[in-house]
């Protein structure tokens, strides 16, 4: 089983960016692409950063570090990824930019490449439909902030091949994470829980039931989380916990996921968290 060389990941956001660095310090070649040339210069800023902290703290040695500074380049075509063996796209949470992504990428990538997708929650076997390759697609959803986070949700779709299966669990093992694999439900596993939490703190927040430093407190000391839920909203973005709830409420046909209102209105009102620099709280 062969592990993959060049590696593409396609969006340059808080998750792309941490995927193309832990791939760099692993030693695979990679094309970071995003539509955004201002998104590619943040990009680049924020993983020499990063790097710089963990060898700093002895975290990675100088091999890696010097991987990161020199095999990642940053694209702005999709067609830089012609010869890729291994795409991860990590592009916005909605169906449709993703499947016109798929769609796009599965005439330009070369057909043996497999296509991974880190979307938080929409089904795998609905976004490998919008492609031709739907034996060589699969789900590998890292956590924020990849450098730090061990592990890899790892799900196959309704057609995924097993070797395709096998060699992403080879892949996350030379990533020197931990997968744990889920079947293909909306939300996979960890989202199915996180955000219904995250949801219902938003819920309190709104009914009064505490100010957000309480509810965060309470979940903070009262149950060892190392966040609380809306300051780890913020964290992950406001606009993707929104996302993710409404793919819960409609995947699942449920209520009980209906995202809450006030949810919404920060997303409305463009506060979507640290990333905005204005969320549930002020950064
Ligand atoms: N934020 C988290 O904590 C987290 C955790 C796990 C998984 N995810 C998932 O990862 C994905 C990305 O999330 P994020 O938080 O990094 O988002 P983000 O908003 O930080 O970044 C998204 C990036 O994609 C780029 N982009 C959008 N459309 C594009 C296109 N068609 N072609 C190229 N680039 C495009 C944008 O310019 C932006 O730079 C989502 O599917 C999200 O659900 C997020």
């Amino acid at each position: 089983m062969s592990s993959p060389q060049q590696v593409g990941v396609i969006g340059a956001g808080q998750m792309g960016t941490g995927i193309a660095q832990v791939f760099a310090q692993s030693g695979f070649s990679v094309f970071l692409v995003d539509a955004k040339p201002v998104q590619l210069a943040q990009a680049e800023a924020g993983i020499r950063a990063s790097a710089r902290r963990l060898h700093e703290k002895a975290k990675i040695d100088a091999a890696a570090y010097e991987r990161v500074q020199t095999q990642i380049r940053y694209e702005t075509q999709l067609s830089s990824l012609q010869a890729c063996d291994w795409i991860i796209e990590a592009i916005v949470e909605q169906e449709a930019a993703k499947g016109q992504l798929f769609r796009d990428l599965d005439s330009i990538v070369q057909p043996e490449a497999i296509f991974a997708t880190n979307t938080s929650s929409i089904p795998i076997t609905r976004l490998a439909s919008y492609t031709q390759r739907r034996d060589r697609f699969i789900g590998m959803h890292f956590m924020n902030p990849v450098p730090i986070m061990k592990l890899v949700e790892v799900i196959a779709g309704l057609e995924t091949s097993d070797s395709t299966l096998q060699r992403t669990l080879a892949t996350v093992a030379l990533l020197q994470k931990e997968a744990a694999c889920s079947k293909d439900y909306p939300g996979f596993i960890v989202n199915r829980i996180l955000m219904p939490m995250i949801n219902e703190a938003f819920c309190a927040l709104q009914e009064g039931l505490g100010t957000a430093q309480d509810i965060d407190k309470g979940m903070k000391l009262g149950t060892n989380q190392p966040m609380g839920p809306l300051e780890l909203a913020d964290f992950i973005g406001l606009d993707t916990c929104l996302s993710i709830m409404n793919v819960l409420f409609h995947g699942m046909g449920d209520p009980r996921y209906r995202p809450s209102p006030l949810l919404r209105q920060y997303v409305d009102a463009g506060r979507l968290g640290r990333k905005t620099k204005r969320g549930v709280y002020e950064y």
